[in-house]
């Protein structure tokens, strides 16, 4: 196995993750140079991952003659850009979701990655990469549910993050709720059905957090999609499940439906205590997800070693945005939007 050298971009509460799997974690994968605007993120990287090369600026980590790939965890705001600079220097491309901030920006970076076919890209939905989610995968391609009816998903943040949601709000850094939290939801919803969504019909409410109104922001949001198979999809996304990190997806088909994480349960572990018998939840992404950020990681370097591109390309990037922003404009304007 070929080793791949990888420089991170990003080393806040998603990067601090990547890094230490590129470093730790994933076998083939070397982390040999790190990048961030916070010097301690940089001590960080160097004391805690053995990290050889820090720098300051994106620009200088990939001059180094040192890597051959990049993983983008910056804000959302540099995705294209880094993409971009990355692909011309002949890097291979991990980059976090989103892929970029409107279809424009996402249409020119990718002729920029169809220019480099012999670098491997790869859009980090890790759903994909997580093993509930490819079991399901794999009974509904075996057709042990039938035909696709409804898909009906749930995307809700833990409450305890409304505090730093709502500055995220203020900068208008987030893209809104359907852009920042239901396009996980709208990537498993084409990647079950293989088909594109045509229609979308979205609404909101703000409840616990009346405030978000005049930041123009949703804490809960609500979209019903059809599909070009006329398959139906709900999809619920929001900030405020006081309870924990609440993801659940129900897939139903004419011989039977299938649940991820109907109760998203930490663990197989029950309490019997004075509240009778109790389920502890997962609490955040980071713990819910934590196979499938390694599993997506282990896929990148065995498609730079395979020569082949992985799932989670450009194009799902693209139809994702597009349909998260069709949600978006059908809340402000309140009516169906179809997208082009
Ligand atoms: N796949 C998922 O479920 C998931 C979950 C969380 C975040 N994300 C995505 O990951 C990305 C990062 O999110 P986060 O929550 O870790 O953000 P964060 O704000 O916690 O961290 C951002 C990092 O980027 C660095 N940075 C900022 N500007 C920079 C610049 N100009 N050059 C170099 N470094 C710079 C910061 O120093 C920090 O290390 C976002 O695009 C977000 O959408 C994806």
């Amino acid at each position: 196995m070929v080793e791949v050298n990888f420089g991170i971009v990003g080393l806040g509460r998603l990067g601090k993750i990547h890094a230490k799997n590129l470093a730790k974690n994933v076998p083939g994968s070397m982390l040999v140079a790190a990048c961030s605007i916070v010097p301690e993120e940089l001590e960080h990287a160097k004391n805690e991952l053995g990290v050889e090369e820090v720098y300051a600026t994106f620009d200088e980590m990939i001059n180094s003659p040192s890597i051959n790939a990049v993983a983008i965890v910056s804000p959302s705001g540099f995705h294209v850009e880094q993409i971009t600079k990355a692909m011309k220097k002949g890097l291979h491309v991990f980059t976090e979701k989103p892929l970029g901030l409107n279809v424009a920006e996402i249409e020119s970076v990718i002729k920029v990655i169809n220019n480099h076919p012999n670098q491997i890209f790869m859009l980090g939905f890790m759903r994909r990469y997580d093993e509930s989610y490819q079991y399901a995968k794999r009974l509904v391609d075996d057709g042990e549910i039938g035909e696709l009816t409804v898909i009906r998903c749930y995307g809700i943040d833990p409450s305890k993050g409304m505090e730093s949601f709502v500055e995220f709000a203020k900068n208008n850094d987030s893209g809104g709720l359907f852009a920042d939290m239901s396009i996980h939801d709208i990537d498993l919803v084409r990647w079950f059905t293989n088909s594109e969504i045509k229609k979308v019909w979205a609404l909101g409410k703000n409840a616990a957090y009346p405030e978000l109104d005049k930041l123009g922001e949703l804490e809960t949001g609500a979209a019903m999609m059809e599909l070009e198979d006329r398959t139906m999809a709900l999809l619920v996304a929001g900030r405020n499940a006081s309870y924990g990190y609440h993801v659940e997806t129900e897939l139903i088909g004419t011989k039977g439906s299938v649940r991820i994480a109907n109760i998203p349960e930490k663990n197989l572990v029950t309490i019997l205590n004075e509240k009778g018998s109790v389920r502890p939840l997962s609490q955040d992404f980071p713990e819910r997800f934590k196979m499938a950020f390694i599993n997506e990681m282990k896929e990148f370097v065995s498609c730079v070693n395979e020569k082949r591109q992985p799932e989670g390309n450009a194009n799902d990037g693209l139809q994702a945005t597009k349909v998260a922003d069709a949600c978006s404009e059908s809340w402000e304007k309140n009516e169906l939007v179809k997208i082009k």
